[in-house]
């Protein structure tokens, strides 16, 4: 006997009560007992859904606001007329107002540290100009099979032809002069005014690599690598990294997931001729970048490979400082462990993922550090990304 196929319940319409939000994008609500995570919703909210993912034995649901019968005082008219229940999976909360989003992503560090470390404490979300639109300096289009640039839609392969992106910075080059034959098309605009143009990694407008200066030094950068992609960020992420770490002259110092060399070059500045920087990045391009942006400063040395790889490699010596800024996903316990073993008076976590970050918090406090202080900043606006950086020392 076959056991029974669980009703498909996509499709369906209820109207619920909006609860908190959650980590991702959306809120929960509950509906006969099971949760149902509502996009373009929000806290306090009463919506009439429609389920767009889900069965009867499903543990959870995923719906969309079709309809608001209630709204919250945050909501405003979403800007884009591509963001809304079945559009572009590009923003999540373009119907909530700066300081609104700015509560949600602070609600979701707050949930998220408590939930995975255990760490209670309320987490202020800072703005940063521009905190709506204009913003993004390096977009990627997916090509659908007409040739036209367009954004997925939330959660699947399908483009959605979108001729304006909202959250754009307006000097990017534009990609809509033209229908394409590549699959996709990158478009990046640096701090210096260099704009390039890729098809499918290809320069077909500008040069691959773009020039970007923080604080009156100047990084390369190769347009498909990593840059953080609002114009404040990188400017702001130095400084929260410097004011936390507090590099002083002499010391030993690592910078791990260490990109173009955005922090080791300060960090270098800060621990002079006499201290030491151990810089290790995985991408051979950011590798190289990094070996040209960092020339002058002999005390930082560029290992390229895994940082789990390179710190189980390297011999256990004593560090001062250890700045980690790694991936999605995390440094995760091996590389926790690693670090914990050099002993630094203080780590500094910058964190693109608030769950990956309370996890490896987590990992740090069973290696005897705490988290002294944490800053967030609203550096994707419109979206549920946000930025971290956490302090931790050693007790
Ligand atoms: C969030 S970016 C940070 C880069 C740099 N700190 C910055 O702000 O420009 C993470 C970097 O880690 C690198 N990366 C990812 N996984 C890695 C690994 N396992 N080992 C070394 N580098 C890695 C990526 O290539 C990327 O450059």
């Amino acid at each position: 006997m076959t056991a029974p196929v669980p009703a498909e319940l996509a499709g369906s319409e209820v109207v619920l009560d909006v609860g908190p939000v959650a980590h991702g994008g959306h809120c929960v609500a509950r509906w006969d007992g099971r949760v149902v995570f509502v996009r373009h919703s929000l806290p306090g909210e009463i919506v009439r859904v429609r389920v767009t993912e889900g069965t009867e034995s499903s543990r959870f649901v995923r719906a969309d606001a079709i309809e608001v019968l209630r709204p919250s005082p945050g909501r405003v008219e979403a800007p884009c007329p591509y963001a809304g229940p079945g559009l572009c999976g590009g923003c999540d909360w373009q119907h909530a107002t700066p300081a609104t989003q700015r509560e949600l992503l602070g609600a979701v560090v707050a949930e998220q540290l408590a939930r995975l470390a255990g760490i209670e404490r309320e987490v202020v979300v800072e703005a940063v100009a521009p905190e709506d639109l204009g913003w993004r300096t390096r977009l990627g289009w997916t090509v659908d099979a007409q040739g036209r640039p367009g954004l997925h839609r939330h959660r699947s392969h399908d483009v959605l032809p979108v001729d304006r992106c909202l959250i754009a910075a307006p000097d990017l080059p534009d990609a809509h002069t033209r229908t394409w034959s590549a699959g996709h098309v990158d478009v990046a605009v640096s701090s210096l005014g260099d704009t390039v143009l890729l098809a499918d990694g290809d320069a077909v407008q500008g040069r691959a690599r773009v020039r970007e200066r923080v604080h009156e030094r100047d990084f390369r950068v190769s347009a498909a690598g990593f840059w953080q992609v609002h114009p404040a960020a990188a400017r702001t992420l130095v400084d929260a990294v410097l004011s936390y770490g507090r590099p002083a002259p002499g010391e030993r110092v690592a910078d791990l997931y260490a990109g173009v060399g955005l922090f080791s070059a300060f960090l270098g500045d800060a621990v002079g001729a006499d201290g030491s920087v151990l810089a290790v990045e995985g991408d051979p391009r950011a590798v190289k970048d990094a070996r040209r942006n960092l020339h002058d400063l002999p005390q930082v040395r560029i290992e390229a490979g895994r940082v789990g790889d390179m710190l189980a490699r390297l011999p256990i010596t004593p560090l001062d400082l250890v700045v980690l800024d790694p991936p999605r996903a995390g440094a995760r316990a091996a590389v926790v462990g690693q670090i914990a073993a050099r002993a630094p008076s203080r780590v500094v976590y910058v964190a693109c993922d608030p769950a990956a970050l309370a996890r490896d918090i987590a990992t740090f406090t069973e290696q005897g550090y705490a988290l002294s202080d944490l800053r967030a900043f609203a550096l994707f606006p419109m979206t549920h990304h946000v930025e971290c950086v956490a302090l931790l020392t050693r007790g």
